[in-house]
């Protein structure tokens, strides 16, 4: 099912969307008009007369009955070269994994032609999953980061795209390092222009980060060097910050102060910049990136590797601190967001809980409350993790871009039982019925600025 290009079209569709945390919206019925740079010009809601005027245009498209519309989602952090590793070695520590399968596959990535390859299979995966805008670490190859970029353009995927800098001769291999800092300095900046110059990139769907792989990767000067680049050129960040024991300990040895006041330090927190996982940032720490307008990407399955603990999520979000959910190919073993979204509800219940069967319940945690609902879960999502970039999509409102998928509740092998039975229980449960039970198969089309960008062929 695809209504075909939505540019300067109404559309009459029931919608759900989170527009702040927690609080589900029902669009029931809604006429959305959609500009000729598919952005939404208007909303109308049943009883006005503007919708009862669109009700009957003739130009007026509708799904079939059974599809809700909702807001893409937003994956804030993708390894796009380890796509091919999805599901190896979670067995292993971090700095095992990446020493043994991580590096040697992105090392490959000095070939082009295999690079393209993957990056194609990627971004169909990911569009198919109804991820409409991702941010991506590359490689530190400048033209295989180029090739990122181009194939996000070529298929219609909002992105971020770093070129990943590394360059510490004591945790980089020799194989797959930055020769020197000035070196990766000038590819970053190489990339970031082929990004922002390039000729079918107008309307500045894919952008660029720079991107330090972590701080244990990087020498002193490298570090300094991107935050002044950073600061030249207004480009956002991403990286990793307190990941796990080992990235957490040896910042602070290295350093004397944490992961997220040395990133801040050297210029690398800025407002648009998203750290992935976090898991052992201290209230000070939140309030550092608070106050730098930087985000966190809270990637639950990784952390479930690789972390050694749960990111607080309740308390970083009662705090203010910016959060959105990443798949963290291939630390996560699954591509798809919806999956993310449902372990980090389960992740906050057993936060909440404790998992420790030998001890009291009152004794089993000292994180009360630390539950999220599902609503939550899908604010992260979709506008949580928007609001992180600065971007305008993942709500469905005047200005916002018509990023968006259609969901066939009843479509065969999807997995939904969003039956009629359950048609009048508040937004809140169908929402949370649609969050749990939506299969790939459910996914009928997906949508980035009013044009299709995956989906089954349009009816003829
Ligand atoms: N820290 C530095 N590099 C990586 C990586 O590739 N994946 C994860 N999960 N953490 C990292
Ligand atoms: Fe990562």
């Amino acid at each position: 099912m695809s209504l075909g290009d939505l540019r300067g079209q109404s559309l009459c569709v029931e919608a759900f969307h989170t527009p702040e945390r927690g609080r589900v919206e029902a669009l029931t019925d809604v006429v959305i008009d959609l500009d000729a740079a598919g952005e939404i010009a208007a909303l109308h809601l049943p009883g006005t007369p503007a919708h009862a005027e669109a009700r009957a245009s003739e130009r007026l498209r509708s799904p079939p009955p059974g599809t809700v519309l909702l807001p893409g989602l937003v994956d804030l952090h993708v390894h796009a070269p380890q796509y091919p590793q999805l599901g190896t070695a979670l067995d292993l520590p971090l700095e095992d994994w990446l020493d043994t399968y991580t590096f040697p596959l992105e090392a490959r990535y000095a070939d082009t032609a295999f690079a393209r390859r993957v990056y194609e299979a990627l971004i169909d995966r990911l569009l198919a999953w109804g991820t409409t805008t991702a941010v991506y670490f590359a490689t530190l190859h400048d033209a295989a980061t180029k090739v990122l970029a181009d194939v996000c353009l070529e298929k219609g995927q909002r992105a971020f795209v770093g070129r990943v800098a590394m360059d510490h001769p004591e945790t980089c291999p020799d194989y797959y390092r930055d020769p020197s800092a000035e070196a990766a300095v000038e590819g970053t900046r190489e990339v970031i222009g082929h990004i922002r110059g390039h000729p079918g990139n107008a309307d500045a769907r894919v952008r660029p980060m720079i991107a330090p792989r972590f701080v244990p990767a990087c020498t002193d000067g490298l570090l300094a060097g991107l935050g002044a680049l950073a600061a030249e050129t207004a480009t956002p960040v991403t990286s990793h910050v307190s990941e796990g024991d080992w990235e957490h300990a040896f910042v602070l040895e290295r350093f004397g102060r944490s992961d997220a006041e040395t990133l801040a330090g050297f210029g690398l927190m800025r407002p648009g910049s998203v750290m992935a996982h976090g898991c052992y940032l201290s209230p000070s720490d939140m309030a550092t990136m608070i106050r730098c307008g930087t985000g966190v990407a809270h990637c639950p399955a990784s952390n479930a590797y690789f972390g050694g603990a749960a990111f607080p999520l309740r308390r970083a979000l009662d705090a203010g601190l910016g959060v959105g959910l990443g798949t963290d190919i291939a630390g996560g073993p699954s591509a798809s967001l919806w999956d993310t979204a449902r372990l980090s509800i389960q992740t906050s219940r057993l936060l909440e809980s404790g998992i420790d069967p030998d001890l009291a319940p009152e004794a089993r945690s000292t994180h009360r409350p630390a539950r999220i609902d599902a609503a939550t879960a899908f604010w992260l999502a979709t506008a949580g993790g928007a609001d992180v970039l600065g971007l305008p999509v993942g709500r469905f409102a005047p200005g916002q871009s018509f990023d968006a998928l259609f969901i066939d509740t009843t479509a065969p092998g999807g997995g939904l039982t969003f039956w009629e039975e359950g048609a009048h229980d508040p937004p809140e449960r169908r929402l949370e019925r649609l969050l749990y039970g939506t299969g790939e198969a459910n996914i009928a089309s997906v949508y980035v600025a009013g044009t299709p960008v995956a989906g089954r062929a349009p009816a003829p």
